[in-house]
């Protein structure tokens, strides 16, 4: 892998391209850098021995903490991927409140646990169930512990899902919450884009089989193998270029008014980030039987873990902590009519917010060029509303 590597970085500086910016990595403490921000990083331990890595713009003294938590297959990385005056995590540190960025068990910041390895089969043994279970709680309890101030909690996607998960398995958590902002809230996936509930559940079968030959545990690895795909599929050529950017719109949406090409290097670096196959597995589930329950093990083993043949269902009239749901008529992953199920069975929405965009997709709500005044806006004036 090495010597073909190296090779072709030999034949394309022959060619005179640099390689430079192709092979440059974006790590969310150097985007931080770069755009002039003092940024810290905090190691958290969870209860079942993950070690998460937590990013950190710190506030102003006694400012509200604020934590952002990243979608699927995402970073930390990606609240400020935007760069400065447009990402959310800048604006809020710009506001003065104390930035916190999360990086879910699993994705490319926190690879870590204290007794496994990323070799192991039960290192990869879990869902965002646990991201809602344990990283969350413990991610709030380190912050809350430093700071002496409940908490906002901003997420992204599956982001939205922990929270909603960690209020109604751990209801004590919500007394160190002001408030949640969700950005394209996922509970129900029912109605997710034709395409995805078609394919999805395919792929998670496939998958369910490589996983239970322990042949294959974890998807979307920044490993230097798949790095390399993408740096010479993706950032080099502009046609490939071209190319690569439509395989990213038939995944997320058709639609590139609000792509801005030249953040591809750092986004590249940071997304797909990893997950574990049997996250992937635990999505598909919802999305095939219309559910927010928890992991479908099959009868007998549901019999044993829950004591009943199905999973049982998340309790979302759990979920007490005034809640902003911000969403788009366009978006293929949290579709209107899920969230407007969601809607009805929240029991203390304090706001409802449709972006102002017809083809706004899943992923604008991190990268799209107008986020601020589409919705970043919105989003400070909530996170004031809850601050005071
Ligand atoms: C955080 O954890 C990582 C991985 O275990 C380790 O490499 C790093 O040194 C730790 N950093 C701090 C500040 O403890
Ligand atoms: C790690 O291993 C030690 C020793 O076997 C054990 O006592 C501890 O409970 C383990 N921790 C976790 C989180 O699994
Ligand atoms: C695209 O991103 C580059 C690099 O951050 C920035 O200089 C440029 O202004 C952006 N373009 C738009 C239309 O926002
Ligand atoms: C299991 O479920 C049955 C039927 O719902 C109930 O009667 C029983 O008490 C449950 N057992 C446990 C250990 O919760």
């Amino acid at each position: 892998m090495m010597h073909v590597l190296s090779c072709s970085v030999i034949f394309l500086s022959l060619l005179g391209f640099s390689t430079n910016d192709v092979f440059e990595s974006w790590p969310t403490t150097k985007l931080i850098e770069r755009d002039g921000y003092y940024g810290e990083t905090h190691n958290v331990t969870t209860e079942d021995g993950f070690i998460l890595s937590l990013h950190r713009i710190p506030g102003k003294l006694n400012s509200t903490p604020v934590l952002l938590i990243h979608g699927l297959l995402c970073t930390s990385a990606l609240w400020v991927v935007l760069g400065k005056e447009k990402s959310l995590a800048y604006l809020l540190a710009d506001e003065g409140y104390d930035v916190w960025l999360a990086n879910s068990r699993g994705s490319s910041y926190s690879m870590s646990h204290v007794n496994l390895t990323t070799d192991d089969f039960e290192f990869w043994d879990f869902s965002y169930n646990e991201m809602g279970i344990y990283d969350l709680p413990a991610m709030i309890d380190y912050i809350t512990s430093i700071v002496n101030d409940k908490i906002i909690i901003i997420g992204h996607s599956q982001g939205t899902m922990q929270s909603f998960i960690m209020e109604s398995e751990r209801p004590e958590m919500t007394e160190k919450i002001k408030g949640l902002i969700c950005l394209a809230p996922i509970a129900f996936l029912g109605h997710v884009e034709w395409r995805i509930k078609n394919i999805g559940p395919v792929l998670a079968k496939i998958a369910n089989f490589f996983r239970n030959f322990g042949l294959l545990n974890s998807f979307g690895v920044q490993t230097l193998a798949f790095k390399t795909i993408l740096s010479f599929g993706c950032k080099l050529f502009k046609i490939q270029n071209y190319f690569c950017q439509n395989i990213y719109y038939s995944i997320i949406g058709f639609e590139d008014h609000q792509f801005n090409s030249t953040l591809l290097n750092p986004i590249l670096d940071n997304y797909p980030a990893g997950t574990s196959f049997k996250n992937l597995i635990h999505f598909s589930q919802d999305v095939e039987f219309n559910v927010f329950a928890k992991y479908d093990y099959g009868e007998g083993e549901n019999l044993k873990i829950y004591n009943s043949s199905k999973p049982p269902d998340y309790d979302l009239s759990k979920v007490t902590s005034p809640t902003a749901l911000i969403y788009s008529k366009a978006d293929w992953y949290s579709n209107p009519t899920d969230v407007e199920a969601l809607i009805d069975v929240l029991p203390n929405i304090i706001d409802v917010y449709v972006v102002d965009h017809p083809k706004f997709t899943h992923m604008d709500f991190l990268w799209a060029i107008d986020a601020k005044s589409l919705l970043y806006d919105h989003v400070i004036d909530l996170v004031k509303k809850f601050s005071n």
